[in-house]
């Protein structure tokens, strides 16, 4: 599909556009909107207008990889798209896997930069090329690839046992808990998230072909649906329709406090625990609901996203306030009165999910739901919250936790360096 400044929109003079109804048409016509955006004679600019509300995905930005304090991918404004991935190590050699770090570190550089991760076509004709070329012509898109390691590295297998993060430990069971061993687990992971989903799949694919056979893929979810960042931003939804992210770490001081891994052990400063959280929805059950009792669930409105006791998206919701009947406005079994850090002594984690869908389930039912991925200096905060929420949460009836991963996201390289390298 082309896409041009032609239908009625206005658009920066030097840049290509695709308003909203481009971008609809070209979900419409089998392609993905914003892929569409970058395939347009190097088009860098998606662009969507409605009701006078603006929203811009620069597919020219990117990030740097090596000298930050922490991997990209954690406080980075959330792009539209997830590729997450998971993978077993089939090797016991901790030789190899540093080599696999190392050269993850250099691809990734290369990949967050816009560039390929060396030939697409090499010279001669016998050669398998090191990189598989479907985002030959894409803009970095904002890509940032965020690499975890699992419990799986500091057990016996590597000797590392002694340098083992002090709080990776596999998740304990959680109430409701449904979990799928193969969609659970993993001793690496990778999420690549970027505005152009093509870009973050090229990335995931080449890094998942460079770990063989050191590792192999246990279990990916491709996700979708967050809008770009930046001031006036909107609240993204879920696949539930409500606002998702209102309440969510922002400030600089919380990312200190609540997210950023500071301790005395020199390798994991300034890293942080991913927890990653399949969790399926009943669709088919929730669109039955009425749309009183949906707020209930959230103790929020679905249209503004405001707190049943407020007005705007924003207002502080107040937990104690009782309506005519003398029952609490927002309900306490109600979603964010369970996850709010006024009642759990104060604790915050980073939310940074997707929403996904697995199509059709053999019932003919819609296979979707949130891939939940929080960031946070300690992962029992992230236990703290679900256990409450899982023994008592009105969402519960309407969705299941079927995949789990923890896994230690160590800081940023430096240039030079790879990731993890102060761990060996
Ligand atoms: C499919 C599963 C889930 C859905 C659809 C969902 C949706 C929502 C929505 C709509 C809100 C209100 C808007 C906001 O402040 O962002 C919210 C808030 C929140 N959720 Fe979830 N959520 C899910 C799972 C979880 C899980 C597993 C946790 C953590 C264990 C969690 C923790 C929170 C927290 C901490 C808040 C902010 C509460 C506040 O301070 O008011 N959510 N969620």
């Amino acid at each position: 599909m082309t896409a041009g400044p032609d239908d009625g929109e206005r658009v920066a003079p030097t840049k290509r556009g695709l308003s909203r109804r481009a971008l609809l048409l070209g979900a419409a016509g089998g392609g993905l909107a914003v892929g569409a955006a970058a395939g347009v004679g190097g088009a860098t600019i998606a662009r969507a207008v409605q009701g006078g509300d603006e929203e811009i995905i620069d597919l020219t930005r990117s990030f740097p990889f090596y000298d930050q304090a922490h991997q990209a991918g954690i406080q980075t404004p959330p792009q539209r798209y997830t590729v997450f991935m998971t993978f077993d190590l089939a090797s016991d050699s901790r030789q190899d896997l540093q080599v696999l770090l190392a050269r993850w570190s250099g691809a990734i550089a290369q990949l967050m930069a816009g560039r390929t991760i060396g030939q697409v076509q090499p010279a001669r004709a016998d050669a398998v090329a090191p990189d598989t070329g479907e985002a030959l012509d894409l803009a970095p898109a904002g890509l940032t690839v965020t690499v975890g390691l699992g419990p799986g590295v500091f057990d016996h297998r590597f000797g590392l046992a002694s340098r083992r993060p002090a709080h990776l430990r596999p998740l304990p069971e959680l109430p409701s808990d449904k979990l799928q061993d193969g969609l659970s687990g993993g001793d690496l992971s990778i999420q690549a998230c970027a505005d152009d989903p093509q870009v973050a799949y090229h990335a995931v694919r080449d890094l998942a072909r460079m770990a063989q056979p050191t590792a192999s893929t246990r279990w990916t979810v491709l996700g979708f649906g967050r809008a770009s960042a930046g001031t006036g931003q909107k609240t993204p939804r879920n696949l539930l329709g409500f606002k998702d992210g209102t309440r969510n770490i922002v400030e600089e001081s919380d990312f200190q406090r609540f997210v950023w891994v500071d301790d005395d052990v020199a390798w994991t400063r300034g890293g942080s625990y991913q927890v990653v959280r399949k969790i399926q929805m009943n669709i088919e059950n929730w669109d039955s609901d009425a749309i009183g009792d949906q707020q209930k669930v959230f103790g929020r409105g679905k249209v503004e996203g405001e707190p049943l006791t407020g007005r705007a998206e924003h207002d502080t919701p107040d937990f104690a306030k009782k309506n005519a009947q003398g029952e609490l406005v927002i309900p306490d079994t109600s979603h964010v009165a369970l996850a709010a850090h006024e009642n759990n002594g104060g604790v915050k984690i980073l939310r940074r999910g997707y929403n996904y869908t697995d199509g059709i389930n053999q019932f003919g039912l819609l296979d979707a739901g949130l891939l939940f991925v929080s960031y946070q200096n300690d992962p029992a905060h992230f236990v703290t919250l679900q256990s409450r929420l899982g023994r008592s949460d009105r969402l519960n009836e309407y969705i299941s936790h079927i995949g789990s991963g923890l896994f230690f996201v160590p800081p940023a390289p430096r240039r030079g360096g790879y990731l993890a390298e102060k761990l060996f």
